[in-house]
């Protein structure tokens, strides 16, 4: 494993439901090295997405602390401003890369347009897109828009558009979830070549025990969920 590139440290989370107040997580600890891989496991409402939300700052903690790619973040104090909203969304601009179960494309763009977009607010040049494309078998779809394309081509789609911003850390929300057995299958193997062969550090929220088993790392939060 290379250098730490995440440690968390006594994460904590509830919701407020209106009428009571819900723990979500508690007392979360963990450690990623460059390049590893994380499987988050758990039954559905066990707080994958909530995690994964803390983790790119989409969420905050109400205790713990997180630091990821050199940046460290105080869930105990009370939130720096703008100071941790920019840091935030400057980690979520350049270095962590997120993919969800459905492939958040923008509609109104073409796949490539979609991939130069994401490539560039990441600072990567975006006439390397198209190479991104071809990696993940869809270069002939370059010009199409999301809504034509099947579901797992526009996954492969969002693949490209996370790793075209050569990320230090991707976190991925069931990646596969919304798929047949085999377009997931095809989908989890290009997930786990590129992130070999970029060495981008991998967590990934499954409930498939297989692909779970392909990540060196696995945290279950149905042991960690509060009772
Ligand atoms: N914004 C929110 N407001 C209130 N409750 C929430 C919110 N987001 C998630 N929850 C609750 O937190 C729990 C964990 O949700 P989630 O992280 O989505 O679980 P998972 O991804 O493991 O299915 C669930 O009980 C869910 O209802
Ligand atoms: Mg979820």
């Amino acid at each position: 494993m290379q250098d730490e590139l995440l440690r968390v440290r006594g994460l904590a989370k509830h919701f407020d439901s209106g009428t009571e107040l819900v723990p979500v997580l508690s007392d979360i600890d963990l450690t990623l090295g460059g390049g590893g891989s994380l499987a988050l496991m758990g039954r559905s409402g066990s707080g994958k997405s909530t995690l994964l939300n803390l983790l790119c700052g989409l969420e905050q903690p109400d205790a713990g602390v997180i630091s990821v790619c050199g940046e460290l973040f105080n869930g105990r104090q009370p939130r720096n401003g703008r100071g941790d909203s920019r840091r935030w969304a400057d980690l979520r601009c350049r270095h962590i890369g997120v993919v969800f179960q459905e492939a958040n494309l923008m509609p109104a763009m073409s796949l490539l347009d979609n991939v130069r977009l994401r490539a560039g607010l990441a600072g990567q040049d975006p006439d390397d897109c198209s190479a991104w494309l071809e990696r993940l078998e869809i270069g002939e779809l370059a010009g199409r828009y999301p809504d034509q394309v099947s579901g797992g081509q526009r996954q492969r789609a969002a693949l490209a558009m996370v790793f075209a911003m050569q990320p230090a850390l991707v976190l991925a929300d069931e990646p596969t979830g919304s798929l047949d057995r085999h377009t997931a299958d095809d989908v989890a193997d290009e997930l786990f070549r590129l992130q070999a062969k970029t060495g981008c550090a991998l967590i990934l929220a499954t409930h498939d025990a297989e692909l779970a088993a392909r990540c060196e790392q696995r945290l279950d939060l149905a042991h960690t969920a509060p009772a």
